[in-house]
């Protein structure tokens, strides 16, 4: 498609010049904060404390005057009571399990969920979906956001939905064989469950219709894009998104430039500031990133600390900044005998040897004072039945590879394959067994 045709198929925004954006940003958040500061007492409350006013905005760098939200605030007002408009004009509630506690609670308001179809509808877009396509939605359906989410923007798009939810694994794979989906949306953990039942199922992935996966809702690596990209013949792109700020389609990776999650700023504006002292970080530089809603209605979010680790990088397909790929959140950072370590490094080394799977676990203990580590793998499904020195030498390649390149000495553990617990949504990589 010629540069002209590309364009037509964008929203206006997609084309604006930097400056337009910038223009455009200041309007929307100049109303998201006052819608705020006189709908939500949290904020209100907030503001006056630190003395700041949404009039005091007159750039978009003024937005670091105001303070922070934090899940702990979502938490502590459950379930409605962050909400900025009357219950009546909730038209949904989604709401994240998290690990312990109460969850955390959305609401949308119907221009919410347009917004939201739109940028889902941009984000499919951006990907190559196009009206007509068929795609097949394996994200859950329910209170977790991505099934509901992705599902009206590719409607939005003019897609052809197949709303199949998480779980149930060998259907899922008898509808791709039958219904020949363009598209898949899915977290990358649960396409390589998909991938295996594929072939377990005697299918050539080669030969299905699949030409691209829309693929988040936990970190992935470059390693597994390029192992996904190879194994299905498919086009590997990163969605990105939080339910607090809305759902997937927060930021979305273009075809042309595969170079990570263009952040649709026109709706979410984007800061990185240093975890520890919450100074604002210039763009290029590692840290929290931080979301303030511009649009949003029902619940709108003023420097949300969303806890991811990444980089904000100058705009390529489009004016808008990208993000870099997700190193982890730092909760789920783990301190191994003082080396802050992610498991998304792990999951690199273990890509880079090509006789292993793409599972793998980390098991965290402790022996006196010490963390010990062990890192579990799987043969690829054709080398089942290796024989034990030639596995030995493998454990003892990517125990060196982790040790070089993360600094933590490990214990490399060989399984044979499918033996390691299959994700149906996102994966959990890591048991962590110090505390017992
Ligand atoms: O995971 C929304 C979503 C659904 C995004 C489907 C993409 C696709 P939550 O359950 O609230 O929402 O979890 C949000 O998941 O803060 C990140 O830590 C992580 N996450 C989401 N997308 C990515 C990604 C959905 N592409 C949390 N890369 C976020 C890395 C991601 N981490």
């Amino acid at each position: 498609m010629n540069m002209n045709a590309q364009h037509a198929l964008l929203d206006p925004v997609e084309t604006y010049s930097i400056d337009a954006l910038r223009q455009h940003q200041l309007e929307r958040m100049r109303w998201s904060l006052k819608h705020a500061y006189q709908n939500v007492p949290l904020y209100r409350q907030r503001f006056d404390e630190l003395g700041v006013h949404p009039d005091d905005l007159k750039t978009l760098d003024d937005l670091a005057k105001f303070p922070f939200t934090g899940k702990s605030d979502l938490r502590d007002n459950y379930p409605f009571g962050m909400f900025a408009v009357p219950q009546s004009e909730i038209v949904r509630v989604h709401a994240s399990s998290g690990t312990t506690g109460k969850p955390t609670v959305v609401g949308y308001t119907q221009n919410d969920i347009d917004t939201w179809a739109n940028v889902v509808a941009r984000s499919i877009r951006a990907a190559g979906g196009r009206r007509g396509d068929k795609v097949h939605i394996s994200y859950g359906y329910g209170l977790f956001t991505g099934g509901l989410g992705a599902h009206y923007g590719a409607e939005r798009l003019g897609c052809t939905v197949i709303p199949m939810s998480g779980g149930q694994t060998e259907k899922q794979v008898q509808l791709i064989r039958d219904f020949q989906p363009d598209i898949i949306m899915v977290t990358p953990s649960y396409m390589l469950n998909l991938a295996d039942e594929i072939e377990r199922q005697g299918l050539d992935p080669h030969k299905l219709a699949l030409r691209l996966g829309i693929f988040g809702a936990e970190p992935w690596t470059d390693e597994l894009r390029r192992s996904i990209e190879q194994r299905l013949g498919i086009t590997a792109l990163d969605i990105y998104g939080l339910s607090e700020i809305m759902g997937p389609g927060v930021a979305m990776e273009c075809a042309e430039t595969k170079d990570g999650p263009t952040i649709w700023e026109d709706h979410f504006y984007p800061e990185i500031i240093d975890p520890v002292t919450g100074q604002v970080l210039p763009d290029g530089q590692l840290g929290e990133l931080v979301f303030t809603s511009l649009s949003k209605e029902a619940l709108p979010m003023i420097r949300y600390r969303t806890r991811d680790l990444t980089r904000l990088l100058p705009g390529t397909a489009r004016p808008m900044r990208r993000m870099d790929k997700i190193t982890g959140r730092s909760d789920d950072m783990l301190i191994i005998r003082g080396v802050n370590v992610f498991p998304t490094q792990v999951e690199e080394q273990v890509l880079k040897i090509k006789q292993l799977s793409e599972f793998y676990e980390m098991h965290l203990y402790r022996n006196g004072n010490l963390d010990s580590v062990d890192v579990l793998v799987e043969l690829r499904h054709e080398l089942d039945g290796m024989d034990e020195a030639q596995q030995k030498l493998i454990g003892t390649e990517l125990a060196k590879q982790i040790k070089t390149h993360i600094g933590i000495s490990t214990r490399v553990l060989i399984k044979p394959f499918n033996s390691l617990k299959r994700s149906e949504g996102k994966a959990c990589h890591v048991i962590d067994k110090r505390s017992a």
